[in-house]
């Protein structure tokens, strides 16, 4: 049922890498997870262990056409079933943009039936800034999660996450921006700056600051050697990643993980199955 979108003013913050993070974590702890790529960058199959080569038919590349996003799913080997975005050039992105504003319904649609099942959750892995993709399921978006680095570039736009000025104008942006929670991403605390935008963030955000990821050499390691960075053992990130899984399934209502009788099976950082 919980859509959650990842999403952020900016582009390289994190996004994909948190997003399959979270989306194995859930899967580990029993829950069925629908990880939706709604970037043309269609990086979240690489992420979560797909072959880099090998492009499979996308759920977005395919919205055109009406096909069947159950057809468009993929098997990972976390679990986490993917609905990658499908390879496009530029071209094709626009004709996509397009497509998605003139016809909103052609992504709502299916992503309201991926909902109708309470125990589903989707999380959206969003092209960064605004987007038709985003516009189109915000009215269905239970927690937006907004990625930043903590730099100074990101600092100055903590204050338009609080208020939602990000997403839009108007009573439905305003309404989304409520359920936005922030993570900040790359946290250094041994560097003055950075510790100086987690102050920033926490005091601006309150609660709503909903998580931080350390700054970790391994997190780009991972990926270059196909793994994610929760299955680093001893890293920061990945503890952190871990934390960041728990207080977001904790602002989900979703019934317990009904395959596992509600236990974590996160015992190690053995994610595959
Ligand atoms: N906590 C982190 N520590 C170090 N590098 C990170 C961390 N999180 C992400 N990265 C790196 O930052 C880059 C951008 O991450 P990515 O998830 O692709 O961002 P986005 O999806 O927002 O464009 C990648 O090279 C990734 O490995
Ligand atoms: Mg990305």
């Amino acid at each position: 049922m919980p859509l959650v979108a990842v999403v952020s003013p900016k582009g390289g913050v994190g996004k994909t890498t948190l997003t399959a993070s979270v989306a194995a974590l859930f899967a580990a702890r029993g829950h069925e997870v629908v990880g939706l790529d709604l970037d043309p960058q269609n990086a979240l199959r690489v992420h979560l262990g797909l072959p880099v080569m090998e492009e499979e038919e996308g759920f977005v590349t395919g919205l055109a056409d009406g096909g069947s996003w159950r057809g468009a799913l993929r098997g990972t080997a976390y679990g986490v079933s993917l609905l990658p975005h499908g390879a496009a050039d530029p071209h094709e992105v626009l004709d996509l943009t397009r497509l998605l504003l003139d016809r909103p319904e052609a992504l709502a649609e299916p992503v309201r039936e991926m909902l109708a099942d309470p125990r589903r959750i989707v999380i959206a892995d969003c092209p960064p800034g605004p987007s038709p993709a985003l516009s189109a399921i915000l009215p269905m978006v239970d927690t937006a999660v907004v990625v930043l680095l903590a730099d100074g570039g990101s600092a100055t736009l903590i204050p338009q996450v609080a208020d939602g000025r990000f997403l839009g104008r108007g009573t439905l942006a305003a309404r989304a921006a409520e359920r936005a929670a922030l993570v900040l991403n790359q946290v250094d605390l041994g560097q003055p700056l950075s510790a100086a935008v987690l102050d920033v963030a926490g005091t601006i955000m309150g609660a709503r600051l909903l998580g931080v990821v350390a700054r970790d050499p391994g997190v780009a390691e991972a990926l270059a050697d196909r793994r994610l960075p929760v299955e680093l053992p001893g890293s920061r990130a990945a503890e952190d990643l871990s934390l960041l899984a728990g207080s977001l399934l904790g602002r989900l209502s979703i019934p317990p993980a009904a395959a596992l009788g509600g236990r974590a099976v996160l015992t190690d950082w053995g994610l595959r199955r």
